[in-house]
């Protein structure tokens, strides 16, 4: 079943998505050679406890920590560590919070000092496909539609869209339905409605799409040892179009 949300309801999702916003942000400003990706964790935890939120992802299916930092072939889930990040590396960092009784999930993947060509276009791509998914999130299209957006715009760039992890509704708890493939063909799945409240994901691979997890039980891998970028948005479905809840002004990223 699938929880359409009321204006109230959409209203009081707001600031759950502003928080992770922001903490997103403080996160991408941190993000330098030497930090490791327990600082990064322990930079996220605060504001949000601070804010009177609690961290979604502490203590789901046993997961120990408040982001995911996945690590240039780690595609999502990665556990933060001691690990240091160092020049050229691409971090994805994934953080979902509660405020007031709603999720918001988000993500962004960023760059490490200067990187190669192929990282820095894999990062853009993958944004860009998140946004061309996204702008498919209105009334009257189907939910397949997102993800037919995303995969064009990946494959037309020579990426590829890891199948295994989709994207999800999000409301009241953090995996809701639908499901959200970010490829496929369009025109499939459930009719997208006013009210519909959805977290779309895309994992963009610069090589093969397989992807395997690590003995850890989280981190997410490619197969074939290539960068992995994934972004992410907590989008509304209004009548007036996507209204992106994950972001400072409401519209743009
Ligand atoms: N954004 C991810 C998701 O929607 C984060 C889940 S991490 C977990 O599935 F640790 F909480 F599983
Ligand atoms: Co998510």
């Amino acid at each position: 079943m699938i929880v359409c949300k009321s204006a109230a309801e959409i209203q009081r999702m707001r600031p759950a998505g502003r928080l992770v916003a922001d903490v997103l942000a403080a996160l991408r400003a941190a993000v330098q050679p030497g930090v490791t990706t327990a600082d990064l964790d322990a930079i996220a935890e605060r504001p949000i406890r601070g804010a009177g939120g609690v961290p979604a992802f502490k203590g789901y299916h046993g997961y120990p920590a408040t982001i995911c930092s996945s690590v240039n072939d780690e595609v999502i889930h990665g556990i933060p560590s001691k690990r240091a990040l160092e020049e050229g590396d691409v971090v994805s960092i994934d953080c979902g919070a509660v405020l007031d009784g709603f999720y918001g999930d988000s993500a962004i993947t960023v760059p490490v000092g200067p990187v190669s060509e192929q990282a820095a276009e894999l990062l853009r791509v993958t944004e860009e496909a998140l946004h061309k998914g996204i702008a498919q999130a209105r009334p009257g299209g189907r939910i397949s539609d997102i993800g037919h957006a995303v995969q064009r715009h990946v494959e037309a760039h020579g990426f590829s869209v890891v199948r295994e992890f989709v994207g999800h509704g999000i409301g009241e708890k953090m995996h809701e339905e639908p499901q959200i493939p970010n490829y496929g063909e369009p025109g499939r799945g459930p009719r997208l409605v006013e009210g519909m409240v959805l977290a779309i994901e895309p994992m963009v691979n610069a090589g093969k799409p397989a992807v395997k997890v690590l003995k850890d039980g989280w981190t997410a891998v490619t197969r074939d040892g290539s960068l992995s970028a994934h972004f992410e948005h907590t989008v509304a479905v209004t009548a007036g179009g996507p209204e992106i809840l994950t972001t400072l002004d409401g519209k743009s990223h």
